[in-house]
C-alpha cells in the first residue's frame, strides 16, 4: 500500500468515520442510536424477519439470539415486536457491542437483553439457551475481502458457528439465517449444517443458481430428528 493510500484508509477515513454523526431508528418502540459503518442491511431488508416470522405464526419465543448482532436491528425489532422475551447479541465488532449496549441503556431492557463482546460464539457464557437464533450475516466468500459485515473468508465463520451452536440451541430450538443469493445458495451451507448434526427444516425465497443482483432468503434449522415446532415445519 502507498504512503497516501495508508494515511488515508488507516487515519482519514476513520477519523472521519468518528466524527460523523450517529443515526436514530425506532424499531417497535425500541430506539436505537447507531453508525451508519455499522449498519450490514439489518435496517432495510433485514427487517424482513418481522413480517416473515408473523406470517409463519411464530408464537412468542423464550430467549432470542442474534449472531452477528451488529447494532442489533432485526433484535431489538424482534423484542420490540413482541416475537421474544428476551434477547441475547453478540458481534467480533467493539463498535457494535457498545452500540448495542447504549441501546439497552437508553430504552432501559438490562434485565432482557444480554450483550456478548465474541468472535462468533466463542466468548457465550455456556449457560445460554436460545429457543430462537436469528442472523444476516457477512455474505461472501470471495468479495469486499477486508470488511468485515460482508466478508466470510472460506466460509469459515458459518463453518464455525454451525458447529459451536448446537449446545446453545433447545431441543425444539429454530435458527433462521437471512442469506444473500448473490454471493450463496442453500447448497452452499447443506453440508456444512449436517457435518454439525443440524439439517434444514425450511427454505424461502431461494434460487437454486447464484443471482447477479442481491436477492436475500431465509433458511431455517434445527438439531438432526428433533420435534420441529409447526410454525417451522
Ligand atoms: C452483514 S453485517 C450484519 C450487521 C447487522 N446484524 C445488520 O443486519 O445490519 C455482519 C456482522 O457480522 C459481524 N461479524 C463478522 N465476523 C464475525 C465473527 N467472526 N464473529 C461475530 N461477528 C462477526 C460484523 O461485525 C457485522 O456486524
Amino acid at each position: 500500500m502507498g504512503l497516501v493510500k495508508h494515511i488515508e484508509n488507516k487515519i482519514v477515513r476513520p477519523a472521519l468515520r468518528w466524527a460523523r454523526p450517529a443515526k436514530c431508528v425506532t424499531l417497535g418502540g425500541i430506539t436505537i442510536q447507531y453508525k451508519a459503518e455499522l449498519d450490514g442491511g439489518g435496517i432495510e431488508f433485514g427487517q424482513d424477519f418481522i413480517p416473515f416470522l408473523r406470517s409463519r405464526r411464530m408464537p412468542k419465543q423464550q430467549r432470542a439470539f442474534e449472531w452477528c448482532s451488529g447494532p442489533a436491528f432485526i433484535g431489538f425489532s424482534l423484542l420490540g415486536n413482541g416475537l421474544c422475551e428476551t434477547l441475547c447479541l453478540a458481534d467480533i465488532n467493539p463498535a457494535a457491542v457498545a452500540s448495542c449496549r447504549n441501546t439497552v441503556r437508553l430504552n432501559g431492557l438490562e434485565d432482557r437483553v444480554s450483550v456478548y463482546h465474541s468472535n462468533n460464539l466463542r466468548s457465550i457464557p455456556e449457560s445460554e439457551r436460545w429457543s430462537l437464533v436469528v442472523s444476516n450475516p457477512p455474505h461472501f466468500i470471495d468479495q469486499y475481502e477486508g470488511d468485515i459485515r460482508a466478508h466470510d473468508p472460506g466460509w469459515n465463520i458459518h463453518r464455525e458457528f454451525f458447529s459451536t451452536v448446537p449446545k446453545y440451541l433447545e431441543d425444539d430450538g429454530v435458527i433462521v439465517l437471512q442469506e444473500n443469493n448473490r454471493g450463496s445458495t442453500v447448497e452452499t451451507f447443506r453440508d456444512m449444517i449436517e457435518r454439525a448434526g443440524l439439517e434444514i427444516a425450511f427454505t424461502y425465497g431461494d434460487s437454486k443458481t447464484l443471482t447477479a443482483k442481491s436477492e436475500f432468503f431465509f433458511i431455517g434449522i434445527v438439531k438432526k430428528g428433533a420435534t420441529v415446532p409447526e410454525w417451522a415445519k
